[in-house]
């Protein structure tokens, strides 16, 4: 199959490939007589060469799939390939006057087939594949690194399970990796990190591992973990990706250690959700930096302390949910944001508040010697601070309008 994509072959030489398909059809009824050799079909003309390679290549994916109750590839016939569902053709990089197959939309069609191995990655010229809510499975080819355009892949809620597919990180191109809602499991390997990704979904998996350590180093603007199993502290090398990180979900997954300082670096940062894990110490007064943030949800860890009154003064905040928690005291600032459903401090350890956890459940927890490493960064402000709290914006987004909260749901995003 190799061969297909890199040199020039003529449609006599197609058909020639597809004749082990053709001849179980043609001698199934003794009465059509055969025609005389060579066997020549009908004959395809293709708009475009490259067409004419990849089109055996479809066809053999199609023999492949075992359901498609929406009767798609019905529509993968014939020499148009650029209008077979879920096909999208355009001009490839290389070639302006060329039409290729450049991208594939398979969202939502609930295809099952065992495998797409000798399918997306002998399309040479594809830039975008997104598979959300089918049945896919197998394995993902290391010849995916050869597609010298393909940024974008979406293989979100199918039926992959086994290891992180390593064959991603060879592709050097690549800028949005979804594959949330699958069954992976073990670990990330941190090289995905080291790439230059935009994207990158990897929520209602079963990954198991400490964050890796190198969590920034990637471009990303969104990143979302939630709903695995990832365990340890959150890397103070997220603040390398502090000039990009916009949205970052971690929620549900079994975090521990204190909140390092660096977070306070994420000057994009609008969304961070590390709700319910085993999260400690203090809130690091660097929250206060996040001149951007709008929801800050912390909600069921074992953070305590008292909550920065920088941080409730930040004026683009519209729900910061810190419930569950272990905190002992607001002041004034956060007590206004209390009093305006922004701050949520429900079951802590805040005395005079409602709704706080009982006197003995706080000793309790008090009982057990706390530390953080870096103690004294915990009271660093890295930034001006401008008392801005008269000024809280109206909100203009709010938990609907983020990008990454979208993902925790199984269906297509794009
Ligand atoms: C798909 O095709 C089969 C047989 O041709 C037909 O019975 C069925 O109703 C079709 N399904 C859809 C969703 O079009
Ligand atoms: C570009 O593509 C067109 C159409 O396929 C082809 O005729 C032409 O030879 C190609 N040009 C180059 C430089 O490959
Ligand atoms: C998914 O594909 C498998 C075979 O690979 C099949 O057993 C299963 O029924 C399919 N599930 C759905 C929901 O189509
Ligand atoms: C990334 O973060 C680590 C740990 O905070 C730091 O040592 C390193 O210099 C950072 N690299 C870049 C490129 O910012
Ligand atoms: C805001 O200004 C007041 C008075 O100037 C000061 O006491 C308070 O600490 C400031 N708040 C913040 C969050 O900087
Ligand atoms: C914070 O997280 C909890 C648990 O995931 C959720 O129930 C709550 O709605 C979240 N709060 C906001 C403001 O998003
Ligand atoms: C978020 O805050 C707004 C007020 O700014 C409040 O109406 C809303 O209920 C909050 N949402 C959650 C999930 O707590
Ligand atoms: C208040 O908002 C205005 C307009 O958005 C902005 O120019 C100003 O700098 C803000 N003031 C503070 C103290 O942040």
């Amino acid at each position: 199959m190799e061969g297909i994509l890199f040199h020039t072959k003529s449609i006599t030489h197609i058909f020639f490939l597809l004749l082990p398909f053709l001849l179980p059809v043609l001698s199934q009824n003794p009465l059509i007589p055969l025609p005389p050799l060579p066997l020549v079909p009908e004959i395809l003309t293709f708009l475009d060469q490259r067409l004419s390679i990849i089109y055996p290549i479809i066809q053999t994916f199609k023999t492949t799939i075992t359901l498609d109750p929406f009767n798609i590839t019905a529509t993968w016939v014939g020499s148009d390939v650029c209008s077979y569902k879920g096909f999208y053709c355009d001009h490839p990089p290389d070639n302006l006057t060329a039409v290729a197959l450049a991208s594939i939309d398979f969202n939502g069609f609930r295809l099952s087939a065992p495998t797409l191995d000798g399918f997306i990655d002998q399309l040479p010229d594809l830039a975008v594949f997104h598979a959300n809510s089918n049945n896919f499975s197998g394995t993902i080819s290391p010849s995916i690194a050869k597609l010298p355009y393909l940024y974008e892949l979406d293989l979100s809620n199918n039926n992959f399970f086994g290891p992180f597919p390593t064959a991603v990180l060879g592709m050097t191109g690549l800028s949005f990796l979804d594959i949330r809602f699958n069954m992976f499991t073990g670990a990330v390997p941190p090289a995905v990190f080291f790439q230059t990704l935009n994207v990158l979904f990897l929520n209602n998996n079963n990954f198991i591992q400490n964050l890796p350590v190198n969590l920034g180093a990637s471009p990303l603007l969104y990143l979302t973990l939630a709903n695995n199993k990832f365990t340890g502290p959150i890397p103070r090398s997220i603040a390398n990706a502090s000039s990009t990180l916009t949205e970052v979900l971690l929620l549900n997954n079994m975090l521990t250690g204190c909140l390092p300082y660096e977070l306070g670096f994420l000057r994009e940062l609008r969304l961070f959700d590390a709700g319910n894990n085993f999260l400690t110490g203090p809130l690091p007064c660097s929250l206060g930096c996040l001149k951007k943030i709008e929801i800050l949800n912390l909600t069921g860890n074992l953070l305590y302390g008292q909550i920065p009154e920088v941080l409730c003064a930040l004026g683009s905040l519209v729900n910061l949910s810190l419930s569950h928690n272990y905190f002992t005291q607001v002041g004034p600032f956060c007590r206004k944001l209390i009093k305006s459903g922004v701050l949520d401090v429900s079951g802590n350890c805040i005395g005079g508040l409602p709704g706080q956890r009982s006197r003995h459940e706080c000793a309790l927890f008090f009982s057990h010697p706390r530390f953080c490493p870096y103690m004294a960064s915990y009271n660093f402000i890295p930034c001006s601070i401008h008392n801005s709290s008269s000024n809280h914006s109206s909100p203009t987004r709010s938990k609907e309008n983020m990008v990454t909260y979208k993902t925790l749901t199984r269906h297509r995003l794009l």
